[in-house]
């Protein structure tokens, strides 16, 4: 999202779709005029509401709506930011006003690709790939204005992060401590680095799409 403030404009008007908390866009703030961030959990939306200074109340709100039918006008939008979370190509489109950009944070499917690995016999996994969605904005007619592709280590400090994180991930199956023992056991010491971490990879996209004028 650090390229995110470069592509706004300060008059723009922007939804930032399962915006969580709000925090992603609560710190964009500064690089818009008016934001509103959307999520389907009304309990993130509580906590988007909690999260906002009363600064920053009359720039930016929060509301629950779902990502496949916004609650939202045609051309509504300057901008739509979506960082990890669902994208549904006509939808999103339908927001933007003509010219305006979609920016598109997504995790790609190597991603933690050795946590996973123990498990993956046990069950497959559906994950949206990122090319396949890019495809379907240029099928709505969009310009694909950047698509980038970040493969970089990521390193867990300690067991307990390691044991949080596996627990916490989409997986093949959901890993069950007392049966996974012994999977667990041969990942931490398959991933344990000379650096005393657990290592693994982070993979991710950016897309940033046009809308045709
Ligand atoms: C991984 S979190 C990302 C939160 C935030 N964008 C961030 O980067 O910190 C995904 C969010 O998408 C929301 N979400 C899942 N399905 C959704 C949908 N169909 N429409 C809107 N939000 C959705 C979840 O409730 C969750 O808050």
């Amino acid at each position: 999202m650090e390229l995110v403030p470069a592509l706004l404009k300060p008059t723009d008007h922007v939804l930032d779709i399962g915006t969580g908390g709000g925090e992603k866009l609560i710190t964009l703030a500064g690089s818009f005029g008016s934001a509103i961030g959307v999520d389907a959990d009304p309990a993130m939306i509580e906590t988007a509401r909690d999260n906002v200074s009363s600064e920053l109340a009359d720039t930016i709100e929060f509301t629950v709506g779902d990502a496949n039918n916004l609650p939202f006008d045609d051309a509504t939008f300057d901008a739509v930011l979506n960082r990890h979370s669902v994208v549904n190509p006509a939808e999103t489109v339908r927001v933007l006003r003509p010219g305006g950009l979609f920016i598109n944070q997504n995790v790609g499917p190597m991603n933690l690709q050795n946590l996973i690995d123990p498990w993956r016999h046990m069950g497959s996994m559906d994950l949206q790939d990122p090319r396949e969605l890019a495809d379907e904005f240029v099928a709505l007619g969009c310009e694909i204005e950047e698509f980038r592709e970040y493969n970089v280590d990521y390193a867990f400090l300690d067991e307990a992060s390691l044991l949080f994180q596996i627990k916490a991930m989409p997986m093949p199956v959901p890993v069950v401590a007392e049966r996974d023992a012994e999977l667990i056991a041969g990942l931490m010491e398959s991933t344990r680095g000379a650096d005393g971490a657990f290592h693994s990879n982070e993979h991710r996209f950016l897309t940033v799409v046009k809308k045709p004028v």
